[in-house]
């Protein structure tokens, strides 16, 4: 009798579980399926359809480029270069709805510098950018960086191929040498931060620290004067100096606690094996 009561009221307890089960998976597929909910990824009509088999032959390689760029990693669109909007397909490459299309090559640097705005403002005083102005000799965003296949940069975008169509490689060269020290730095202090992080250690506030000074530094790229890196250059040391006491001081007190813990583990067990021996020691 009392196994009886106890059962039923074991199943009064897991009945309701059950049943608030079923309707969840009911209003999941009922409700939260359906494309205006906002839980599922939203489609992208300009990316269908500049995929599809519809679309010029010359135009179908855009969409697999940036595909595999860093900005759409980053969830930067078609649209958030071209405006437009992606959601209708009828509409999307209106004016109205704010598409301005294929931008003039002399538009290329406002373009691109509404996001990337302390590169814009160094590139326009710098003399490529005086020089792409008034003559348009000078390179601008794309000549260097490419439209659609963007990847993250680094000092390997100077090189021979790229600087030596306009000028004598020598001016890039003396400049990536300027740059050379301080990006090794950088990368070097990413590793063991990163590294730190895998050890299960908070970084997130030096990571945005590091970012930020590197952000700064490559900003200062594109002055393309390589004096004022070098003048530079020492202020940046110091913030990476910063930095870089700061991981080798996580680095010591992470090194300290496993000692610490070594000395403690071979303490108990060396207790352990002297109880061990007392117990085992036949009484006289
Ligand atoms: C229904 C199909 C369709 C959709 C949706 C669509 N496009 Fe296009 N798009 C085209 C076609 C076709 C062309 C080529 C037009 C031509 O050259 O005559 C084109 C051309 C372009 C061009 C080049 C225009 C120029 O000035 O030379 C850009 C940039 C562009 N589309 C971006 C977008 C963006 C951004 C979206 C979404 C907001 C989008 N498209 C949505 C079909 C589409
Ligand atoms: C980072 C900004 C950026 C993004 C994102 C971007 N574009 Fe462009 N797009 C450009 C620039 C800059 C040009 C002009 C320079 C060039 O032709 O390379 C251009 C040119 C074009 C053209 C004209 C090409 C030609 O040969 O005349 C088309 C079409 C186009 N884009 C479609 C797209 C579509 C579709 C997407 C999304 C899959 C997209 N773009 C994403 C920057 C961008
Ligand atoms: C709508 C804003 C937006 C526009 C317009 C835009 N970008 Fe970006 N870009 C981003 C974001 C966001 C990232 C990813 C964050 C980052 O890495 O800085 C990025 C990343 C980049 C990177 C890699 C940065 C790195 O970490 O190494 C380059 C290079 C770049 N963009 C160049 C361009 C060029 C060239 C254009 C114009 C053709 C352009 N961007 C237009 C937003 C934009
Ligand atoms: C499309 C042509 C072109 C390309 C490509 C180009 N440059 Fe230049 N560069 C110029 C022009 C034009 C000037 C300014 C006029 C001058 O001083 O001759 C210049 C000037 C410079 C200067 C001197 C700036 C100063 O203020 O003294 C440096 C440094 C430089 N470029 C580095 C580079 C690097 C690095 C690259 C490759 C990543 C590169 N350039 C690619 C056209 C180009
Ligand atoms: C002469 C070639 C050249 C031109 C022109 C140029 N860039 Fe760069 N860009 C580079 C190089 C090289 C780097 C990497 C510098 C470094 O590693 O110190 C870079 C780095 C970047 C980054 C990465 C910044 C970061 O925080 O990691 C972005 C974003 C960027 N450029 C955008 C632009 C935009 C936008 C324009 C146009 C206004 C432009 N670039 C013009 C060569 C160029």
């Amino acid at each position: 009798m009392k196994w009886c009561i106890m059962l039923m009221g074991l199943m009064l307890l897991v009945l309701p579980v059950t049943a608030w089960g079923d309707y969840r998976e009911e209003f999941e597929k009922g409700f939260l399926t359906k494309t205006w909910s906002g839980q599922q990824p939203e489609e992208n009509f300009c990316i269908e359809c500049h995929s599809s088999e519809k679309m010029k032959p010359e135009y179908l390689r855009i969409t697999d480029e940036w595909k595999a760029s860093w900005h759409a990693q980053n969830r930067i669109a078609c649209h958030d270069c071209h405006g437009g909007d992606p959601k209708d397909p009828a509409m999307s490459m209106s004016p109205h709805r704010g598409f301005v299309g294929k931008p003039e090559p002399n538009e290329v640097p406002e373009f691109c510098g509404k996001c990337h705005i302390g590169i814009l403002k160094n590139y326009l005083e710098s003399g490529h950018g005086r020089a792409f102005r008034s003559s348009g000799n000078g390179p601008n965003c794309v000549t260097c960086h490419g439209s659609h296949n963007i990847q993250q940069a680094n000092i390997e975008i100077i090189s021979e191929q790229r600087c030596a169509k306009c000028h004598s490689y020598d001016r890039a060269r003396a400049m990536k040498q300027a740059l050379f020290l301080t990006e090794k730095k950088i990368e070097e202090l990413s590793r063991d931060l990163l590294s730190l992080r895998n050890e299960g250690v908070y970084i997130d506030d030096d990571r945005m620290n590091l970012f930020s000074i590197q952000a700064d530094f490559r900003a200062l790229f594109h002055s393309v004067d390589v004096n004022l890196v070098k003048e530079r250059t020492d202020e940046f040391s110091h913030k990476l100096a910063a930095v870089e006491s700061r991981i080798t001081a996580t680095e010591r007190e992470l090194r300290f606690r496993r000692n610490f813990s070594a000395i403690i583990l071979l303490f108990f067990v060396g207790m352990g094996s002297v109880l061990y021996l007392l117990i085992r020691t036949p009484k006289e």
